[in-house]
């Protein structure tokens, strides 16, 4: 029957579930009662489907089991050995992979662009972070791919590293070479986690880029919400088809974070997401977004001042200069003047991120603006005179971030922490990759970049 057609029997008015008195959870019973305001929110169809596992009919299976023959579903979709549906979010997707596999002083190896939720994870497990740099792309101020060759020396470094995390696309769309890495991890027996959350869409358009699925990783997470069309905060985590790692101890490591009262609703739509992602119609759609944005790309070009990122990057982030501007700037000028918003401005750059409901209006509407920016006289520095203020320097960790979190703080005026070990994590969002970790040394650079003026260090 499958999740939505069960939701789509239930919220039917007739339906014996409707007319059923429920004393049971959820209160609200099928939207019998709304808070007030909310019907006007989320409409009374969404209560109508909003269900705890409930009792069937003659051949009638509830919830639970039909969620069982979605994710199987999906799993075939995928070509995966197992796909689970997450409701919150990549960030648990991540934290089961990291729980599944990783015991307390386990090394991983783990990219510094890492977003905040792997050091959420390094929390949870108690593992002992080794950092690799991605390399650092000075005129576009943005981490670009993790090299795999440097990957390969750590590993021959430190036989000992038992997994390795990737973000691939990473926020601005950089492509790692996952398959040469997922190689080198299957030669010397590692686990590879790789944050898809990015790349939701390239299972079904590889033209956009390369899916860890289909180079064999162990684990892969993609968010359905960033880029394929999901609600918030809709994902999926991905086991590889010829990984060795136990499913059933996956579904241990979600149970352990996730909650006991699955919300139905968010599920079902998981399953209508992934349905017409693969469907004729829906692989057309995005083969649509790919021409669109080709097309955008190479008029822009025509613009002697306007730059555009594509160095082995993902198709459905655009990452634009323009001479003379900084990406803050231009992010004031789309705002105020064109009503546009974009993803992220840095000094150098200004990063749009395209989805499935990307269309060639909207893009003709930013092309229209980019083009008369591109006209406008600069306010006055030249961008290349920027320092791009994003390089982080090489983390020194005296505590592992668990440790961290066990030992006293104090509050220290930031300008006199040099040497101090940091208590929390410093995180900018977006992207929300951490510029100091719980358990860091605090070193010259932070002072300089980070905007507190107080901080909290580990009492010593
Ligand atoms: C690279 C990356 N990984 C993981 C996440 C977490 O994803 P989610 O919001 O689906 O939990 C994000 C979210 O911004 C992200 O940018």
């Amino acid at each position: 029957m499958g999740l939505v057609n069960l939701l789509k029997k239930i919220k039917n008015k007739t339906s014996r579930f409707r007319r059923r008195s429920y004393f049971t959870t959820p209160s609200h019973h099928m939207g019998k009662f709304i808070i007030p305001k909310m019907d006007e929110i989320l409409g009374e169809y969404f209560y109508n489907c909003d269900i705890s596992e409930i009792e069937g009919i003659k051949n009638f299976e509830g919830p639970q089991k039909q969620l069982v023959h979605s994710q199987e579903n999906a799993s075939e979709v995928y070509g995966t050995k197992a796909t689970f549906y997450l409701t919150n979010g990549s960030t648990s997707g991540i934290l089961a992979s990291m729980l599944t596999i990783l015991r307390p002083y386990d090394k991983v190896l783990i990219a510094r662009n890492c977003h905040k939720c792997v050091y959420s994870g390094l929390v949870l497990t108690n593992a002992l972070p080794i950092w690799v740099m991605p390399n650092y792309n000075e005129n576009w101020g943005i981490y670009e791919y993790v090299n795999p060759n440097i990957i390969e020396q750590f590993l021959e470094l430190q036989p000992d590293i038992k997994a390795i995390i990737i973000t691939s696309p990473s926020y601005y769309g950089a492509l790692s070479d996952v398959e040469k890495i997922a190689r080198i991890a299957r030669e010397k027996n590692v686990y590879l986690i790789v944050d898809e959350a990015h790349g939701a869409l390239y299972k079904f358009d590889k033209t956009i880029g390369t899916s860890a699925l289909d180079v064999q990783a162990d684990f892969c997470i993609e968010s359905l919400h960033k880029t394929a069309g999901g609600v918030n905060p809709t994902a999926l985590l991905h086991i590889g088809f010829e990984s060795q790692i136990d499913v059933n101890e996956v579904q241990k490591s979600l149970d352990l974070i996730t909650t006991s009262s699955p919300s139905y609703p968010m599920l079902a739509s998981i399953e209508a997401n992934i349905d017409f992602l693969s469907s004729k119609k829906g692989k057309a759609k995005i083969a649509t977004l790919v021409n669109d944005i080709e097309r955008f790309k190479k008029r822009i070009l025509k613009f002697k001042n306007v730059h555009i990122y594509s160095q082995n990057n993902d198709i459905t982030k655009i990452l634009i200069k323009i001479d003379g501007f900084t990406g803050f700037e231009i992010s004031d000028i789309l705002l105020n003047k064109f009503n546009i918003e974009d993803e992220i401005a840095n000094e150098k750059s200004i990063l749009f991120i395209c989805g499935i409901g990307t269309t060639s209006r909207k893009l003709n509407k930013l092309y229209n603006a980019i083009r008369k920016i591109s006209k406008m006289k600069p306010k006055a520095q030249e961008c290349d005179e920027i320092l791009a203020q994003e390089k982080q320097v090489y983390p020194i960790m005296k505590y592992t971030p668990f440790m961290t979190k066990l030992l006293h703080g104090v509050k220290k005026p930031l300008i006199e922490s040099l040497g101090c070990v940091s208590k929390d994590a410093i995180v900018p969002y977006p992207p929300a990759t951490p510029l100091l970790l719980p358990g860091e040394v605090i070193q010259k650079w932070h002072i300089d970049n980070i905007n507190e003026e107080f901080i909290e260090v580990v009492a010593e």
